[in-house]
């Protein structure tokens, strides 16, 4: 039986981490799901590691229907959760609906919005149709161009209350799920201890309900940049299955992501 939104919200009840890895395709939608892993993102990174390009902003509507129907067609027990690519959901709610349908009719469970409280109208417009929502906040790499670069966010007083003011409010929006990039362990684990749905880290700690990590680094064949809140689970594994396996078993034993990993 598949995973679902009820699933991962139970084991964040009762304290049970959860695993997550980006995936593009069905054979290793097949292989991570039966290494342990719990969500399957199908993240706008594949913009970097497949396509090989600088950022996250060219990726389309269409790439995104066609690698989450591959890794739908590969899976039967994740929860497959699928990015909506830069300029998709920062249109009007109903065009924003209208694109997400098409992600949820490629098997996708939830889809994931880059954006804080400006986000809010659309996060409600759409979980008031029957369409979950992961709000994405913290280092949104759709953002980069105004960011001015990857860097790490809610470092500063004032940002950091405003991330938590956002989190409050996309959880009120209706948002089923929340994701923070690269922001100070302190201030996820205030977020996550201030929401009751289900967060999840990358580059934020060990308090987060959940981890994910992009499926390339851990297997240390992206040749971009490395960051400091990744790991190369390859490095001493005898295969990707191990690999994996490896990484599932330190997120749910919270072995990872250790305080070197984090910001
Ligand atoms: O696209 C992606 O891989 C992501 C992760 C960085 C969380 O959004």
């Amino acid at each position: 039986m598949r995973i679902t939104q009820k699933t991962l919200q139970r084991m964040c009840n009762s304290g049970e981490k959860i695993a997550a890895l980006t995936c593009y395709d069905a054979s290793f939608a097949s292989l991570l799901e039966n290494s342990g892993v719990d969500i399957l993102l199908v993240g706008d990174s594949l913009g970097n590691v497949l396509q090989g390009e600088k950022t996250t902003l060219s990726v389309t509507l269409d790439d995104m229907i066609y690698h989450t129907k591959c890794v739908f067609q590969g899976s039967v027990k994740a929860f497959i959760m699928a990015d909506m690519p830069f300029g998709t959901s920062q249109v009007s709610p109903q065009k924003t609906f209208e694109n997400a349908v098409k992600l949820i009719s490629s098997g996708a469970s939830m889809v994931k919005i880059e954006g804080g409280s400006v986000m809010a109208d659309t996060v409600r417009f759409l979980s008031q149709r029957g369409i979950p929502v992961c709000s994405h906040i913290g280092l949104m790499p759709q953002s980069v161009n105004m960011l001015g670069g990857y860097k790490v966010q809610g470092k500063s007083i004032n940002q950091a209350n405003q991330l938590l003011e956002d989190a409050v409010i996309m959880e009120k929006a209706g948002a089923g799920m929340l994701l923070m990039e690269a922001i100070p362990a302190t201030l996820s684990r205030k977020i996550t201890k201030k929401l009751t749905i289900p967060t999840i880290g990358i580059g934020a700690g060990v308090d987060c309900d959940a981890q994910v990590l992009v499926l390339y680094d851990i297997l240390g064949i992206y040749s971009g940049k490395k960051s400091r809140f990744t790991k190369n689970y390859m490095d001493g594994a005898r295969s990707i299955n191990q690999a994996v396996e490896n990484y599932v078993k330190e997120v749910k034993s919270k072995k990872f992501p250790k305080i070197e990993n984090g910001f």
